[in-house]
């Protein structure tokens, strides 16, 4: 079935990614090729409920493949999740004559593009989060930008490491998840790595230490995801590195990299897969496809329904709330266990080849 749209919106909302210039690019030009007029909503959610939209051409979208953060402005909306600014924002749809949404974000964009299409205004999601962290696709774009970030900050800090035979525990962003933690460490060559996943032996990572100390190892990395609390609720890279270095004599020193791997000129493969889902999400609007999620999914750029991928993610995440699983089909909550299977086996496997290759 083909959808006639005469005019769509894009906006990009939550923590921003590098990558999402180049979805909103691909999303611009792909809609002007198919005759459909596109405008950009400033700052997310709230941008949408205060009206605050400009009109993009495929020049405004000119030379913004190259940058980091989102020319369309971004934010947390908290009055979206009110039935007032969800209706606000429908009347501003109608208003401009905003047929169709492309959002680009995270989960909790996704649940805005879930109850924009059920209130009439049929919205695509593209996952636009440095942190991996949407269990239903494989990749969301900036990830791989964010992720070459931490590399090149560890690389530094190895160099220096090992001048002065010092181990360095380094703290990477990942809120719920240690994708960027995991893959790093592994990039790195990263001595131990705590993830919030996989419960951390921290003797062992002490124990580590000190043979490769005897061994005569001098710099030495131990990657940390934020996602990690000690017991009292304090992030756990800062006592790690104290009682590294109170345990093993190896001075430590600690670096919280956060927001500095969130900007950037994005990689290769985020302006590629960013422009691969973009385009993807007008050609399945014009197929009269809404409340989907773009996926890549096995190397396929794929739609996957939102709610089934929010719930999947619960699932995953063992999160789930009662009667979750409750609209879904046997063969769907099966599908659903197989993708969680899938990423928590990705994760052991990785986690252990950290551990297999520091010595
Ligand atoms: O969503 C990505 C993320 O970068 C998380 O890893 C991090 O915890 C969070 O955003 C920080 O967001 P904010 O921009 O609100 O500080």
């Amino acid at each position: 079935m083909s959808k006639k749209f005469r005019k769509i919106g894009i906006l990009t909302s939550g923590g921003d990614a590098q990558g999402m210039n180049a979805a909103i690019r691909a999303v611009t030009r792909k809609a002007i090729d198919c005759g459909i007029e596109v405008v950009g909503i400033i700052g997310g959610y709230s941008g949408l409920i205060k009206d605050n939209t400009i009109p993009l051409t495929s020049r405004s979208v000119s030379n913004i493949i190259t940058h980091g953060g989102t020319m369309l402005y971004s934010d947390r909306c908290l009055e979206f999740k009110t039935e007032e600014g969800m209706q606000r924002a429908i009347e501003v749809c109608k208003k401009n004559e905003i047929d169709a949404i492309v959002a680009i974000g995270g989960d909790g964009t996704f649940r805005g593009a879930t109850d924009l299409t059920w209130r009439g205004i049929p919205t695509i999601g593209v996952p636009g989060t440095i942190d991996n962290d949407i269990t239903a696709t494989d990749y969301s774009i900036g990830f791989d930008t964010a992720m070459n970030a931490v590399v090149d900050c560890v690389d530094r800090l190895r160099d220096t490491c090992e001048s002065h035979a010092r181990c360095n525990v380094v703290e990477v962003m990942g809120r719920h998840c240690g994708e960027i933690a995991l893959e790093t460490a592994i990039a790195c060559g990263a001595v131990a790595c705590a993830i919030a996943e996989v419960p951390f032996d921290e003797e062992a990572c002490i124990n580590k230490i000190n043979e490769l100390k005897a061994d005569g190892k001098r710099g030495m990395i131990v990657i940390v995801s934020e996602g990690v609390f000690d017991a009292d609720g304090k992030p756990y890279g800062e006592g790690l590195r104290k009682r590294i270095e109170e345990r093993t004599g190896v001075e430590s020193k600690f670096a919280r990299l956060a927001h500095l791997v969130r900007g950037g000129s994005p990689t290769l493969r985020d302006r590629s897969t960013a422009s691969k889902m973009g385009a993807k999400a007008v050609e399945l609007l014009l197929e009269g496809k809404s409340n989907v999620v773009i996926c890549e999914v096995d190397g396929s750029i794929v739609p996957i329904d939102i709610s089934f991928a929010l719930i999947a993610d619960r699932l995953y995440k063992n999160t789930l709330k009662e009667g979750d699983l409750d609209k879904f089909t046997e063969e769907q909550v099966n599908e659903m266990k197989l993708i969680a299977e899938k990423r928590r086996k990705e994760v052991a496997e990785r986690y252990d080849l950290i551990n297999q290759i520091a010595n």
